[in-house]
């Protein structure tokens, strides 16, 4: 169910707590881009190495590259992003506020019945399929849907606007500007297909075969709102996966089912998620499909599966002039010589750094109230996975004195190596144990009197609070089993 509260809330507390912050802040801020704070630095990092290791390790025929943002301006054109990378828009007259019509009629939707709601959407999806922009345009004005800002129905025509950023690229004189302009990437899949025969051959791999690739893409979103579901700068996890063309639709499910079994490996329970076809297809995909999960704004897409054909690799030979070609020599069985010579099919699995971020923060955060017949208690809680919370243990000593700050160093270098660890002397253990609920610590272990005693400490877990004694010397191991996944 859709609540706006509680991503507000979510807003908040990643800014009180050090995860994600406007940018340029003490400037008012940059619309739409986001910095990500010491734990939420952490957070995306555990999930991009979590992403790259159930790629490129656990799939011995997936290799992960590293290529570069600027790409040469023809790619562009070849890819079809400077003809098609569009958006329908309309602006209203009155506030000058522009919208993504898809987003402007979806907004209004959540205001309406679900029958209702539904036929609107339906409408829509159909109008978008035609390219029917005076359809949609009506669509709007029957409807009624006014603009938040100035309040009318005073609206433009519908028009496409290329979200792509451009920049000047090297020295720039004056009319010779235009020839020196380059792209910021709208996506990072474009880098894979120049290198697919770099990669091919250097590493001698065999259809089928996967190039994975973590890394920043821009677009000027025009909506762009909702905290960082929609960024102008973002990181994509991508892969393209190369096969023999015709082998596609089982591809196609193969990384279906894969990637929804990663969703669920996050923790995440199967009723989050649902699959969403695309009615209308992106200029290159023969079949997509996105995973969508719940977000506190509703059902909204964080991946997408797109059969892309052999568009790309295609057209690229076409603009460069270069074979983008690969030599099978698994045998026809019909002729019983090699295959031969064909421009590989790819299937293409892209997910969204951030919006993976929000989609584990969102799934994470709790307001749990404690009270007792007694007190009034409340405290806020990230239930990370362990694998992914951005501090694993947190070292506490009781007091600041009687050697219990010597033993609770010790742990601290014996577990620091393997995992991110803190460690901290100040205020109450009451307090310092909700300070690692808010951050999303699993562990949190006391050193105290007791410990020069026995050589046992307090270790309490975040989930339950609950608290037991355990051997000093069980606890790195015992952190270290619950941050293992594969
Ligand atoms: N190469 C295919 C491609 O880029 P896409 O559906 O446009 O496909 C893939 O993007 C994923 O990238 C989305 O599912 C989403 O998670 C993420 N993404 C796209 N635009 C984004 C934005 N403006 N802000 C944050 N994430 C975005």
């Amino acid at each position: 169910m859709a609540n706006e509260n509680t991503l507000q809330n979510i807003i908040s507390h990643c800014k009180e707590y050090g995860f994600i912050f406007q940018s340029s802040e003490i400037y008012d801020g940059l619309s739409a881009v986001y910095d990500y704070g010491q734990y939420g630095a952490e957070l995306k990092k555990n999930i991009k190495d979590y992403w790259w290791k159930s790629m490129t390790q656990m799939h011995e025929n997936i290799v992960g590259i590293d290529a570069a943002i600027f790409m040469h301006p023809t790619v562009w054109k070849a890819s079809g992003h400077v003809d098609n990378f569009s958006d329908p828009m309309i602006d209203n007259k009155d506030s000058k506020k522009r919208y993504r019509v898809d987003h402007l009629i979806e907004a209004y939707a959540e205001t309406l019945e679900v029958a209702a709601a539904s036929e609107l959407l339906q409408t829509m999806e159909s109008l978008l399929a035609q390219d029917d922009f005076d359809g949609l345009k009506s669509l709007i004005v029957r409807n009624n849907i006014k603009c938040s800002i100035s309040g009318t129905c005073n609206w433009t025509d519908v028009r496409q606007f290329n979200l792509m950023f451009s920049t000047e690229f090297g020295a720039v004189a004056g009319d010779d500007a235009t020839d020196n302009t380059i792209y910021l990437r709208p996506e990072t899949a474009q880098g894979i297909f120049v290198n697919f025969l770099n990669v091919q051959k250097t590493g001698r791999m065999k259809i089928p075969f996967g190039i994975a690739q973590v890394g920043k893409a821009f677009r000027n979103e025009i909506v762009a709102r909702q905290f960082i579901f929609r960024m102008r700068e973002f990181e994509q996890m991508e892969m393209q996966f190369f096969i023999k063309p015709g082998t596609q639709k089982e591809w196609y499910e193969y990384w279906k089912t894969t990637r929804m079994n990663w969703h669920r490996s996050l923790g995440i329970p199967e009723e989050r998620y649902r699959f969403h076809d695309h009615v209308k297809l992106a200029h290159y995909a023969d079949a997509a499909c996105d995973i969508e999960y719940d977000f506190p704004i509703g059902f909204k897409e964080v991946e997408g599966i797109h059969s892309r054909t052999d568009f790309d690799l295609r057209n690229h030979q076409e603009y460069s002039g270069k074979k983008l070609q690969y030599f099978d020599n698994d045998l026809n069985p019909e002729t019983g010589k090699p295959i031969g010579n064909y421009i590989p099919y790819v299937v293409e699995t892209s997910i969204g750094l951030d919006r993976t971020v929000m989609m584990v923060l969102s799934e994470a955060y709790r307001e749990e109230d404690l009270s007792t017949a007694e007190k009034k208690d409340s405290r806020v809680v990230l239930k990370f996975p362990p694998f992914l919370a951005p501090v694993k243990l947190a070292v506490l000593p009781l007091v600041k004195k009687d050697g219990l700050p010597e033993i609770a160093r010790e742990l601290m270098e014996s577990c620091k190596p393997h995992v991110k660890c803190f460690y901290e002397e100040k205020d109450t253990i009451g307090k310092r144990y909700r300070r690692m609920d808010a951050i999303g610590t699993p562990f949190c272990v006391t050193i105290d009197h007791q410990t020069k005693e026995d050589q046992t400490v307090t270790i309490r877990y975040r989930d339950t609070m609950l608290q037991e004694r355990i051997p000093l010397a069980a606890v790195k191991e015992k952190v270290l089993n619950s941050v293992y996944v594969f």
